[in-house]
């Protein structure tokens, strides 16, 4: 670009409140970079000069800066591992009424995910989950919770048969009962205050966005907002190096607990 990223990233904060401090950076200007060039736009300053008056564009920034790609039970031998084993050994800790935060949920795979999983161990009415994410259109979807099928490939089909509905050969919609045991709400990780007390927190494919320092913020956040012996649950390439450094023992790979 022909001007300056510095400030191109605080116009982006006045005008999106996103913080692009916090995200690696070589990562990220690649990105926006070809998004620019994909517009034709030559310069930082035009681009935020358009995205302020064009509401499709400025949508398209937010969405592509967030990088929204979700699915239900990603990698599903981590789901597997939460089954098995680290859901009993919350219900054994801390009984069957767990506070539980999914958080950078994006379009909602993950929390109903969640929701269906300890449906088989519950009655629903029992289940709550908080799912939250910077994104107000993804969470718009979320509540939506119309997916197309392509996203649904990975469910068994007595789970499809039972929590979703068909609205056509494409598009399934979660049901009404699934989505009352989620409360989604705005959250950005690196300003916002987190919830406390939880026995779980789900936050994952979110911080390899981050710098470590940003990493590092949000993990002792993570940690003040779990209980002791709680449950911290990451994405496949997020594995904490030195967990001991922030208050978490290894429980399985993928699974850290507060100590
Ligand atoms: C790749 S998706 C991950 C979705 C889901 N957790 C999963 O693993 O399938 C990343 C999500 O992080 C959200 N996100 C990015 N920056 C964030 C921030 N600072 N605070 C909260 N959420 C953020 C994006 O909006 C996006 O929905």
């Amino acid at each position: 670009m022909a001007d300056n990223y510095e400030t191109f990233k605080e116009r982006i904060y006045h005008l999106t409140n996103i913080d692009l401090n916090s995200y690696k950076e070589r990562q990220m200007k690649r990105r926006i970079d070809a998004l620019i060039s994909k517009h034709q736009i030559a310069s930082y300053n035009t681009y935020v000069d358009t995205i302020k008056k064009n509401p499709v564009m400025f949508e398209e920034f937010v969405n592509y800066l967030t990088i929204n790609v979700s699915e239900f039970y990603r990698n599903p031998e981590q789901w597997n591992l939460l089954e098995k084993d680290v859901l009993p050994y919350l219900f054994n800790k801390f009984g069957n009424s767990l506070k539980i935060w999914s958080a950078a949920c994006s379009t909602g795979d993950e929390p109903y995910s969640l929701v269906m999983l300890l449906a088989k161990y519950m009655p629903l009415t029992r289940i709550n989950i908080i799912a939250t994410d910077i994104d107000k259109q993804v969470l718009e979807k979320a509540k939506l919770g119309l997916y197309n099928i392509k996203s649904l490939k990975g469910l068994p089909k007595e789970i499809l048969a039972k929590y979703f509905r068909e609205i056509n050969s494409n598009t399934y919609q979660i049901t009404d009962d699934v989505k009352a045991r989620v409360e989604f709400r705005q959250h950005d990780l690196l300003k916002d205050g987190y919830p406390s007390q939880c026995n779980l927190i789900i936050c994952r494919n979110v911080l390899i966005y981050f710098t470590e320092e940003a990493k590092d913020e949000i993990y002792k956040k993570f940690n003040m907002a779990l209980k002791k012996d709680a449950i911290l649950f990451v994405g496949s390439t997020e594995q904490i190096i030195q967990p001991q450094n922030l208050q978490f023992a290894a429980y399985k790979s993928f699974f850290y607990k507060k100590i």
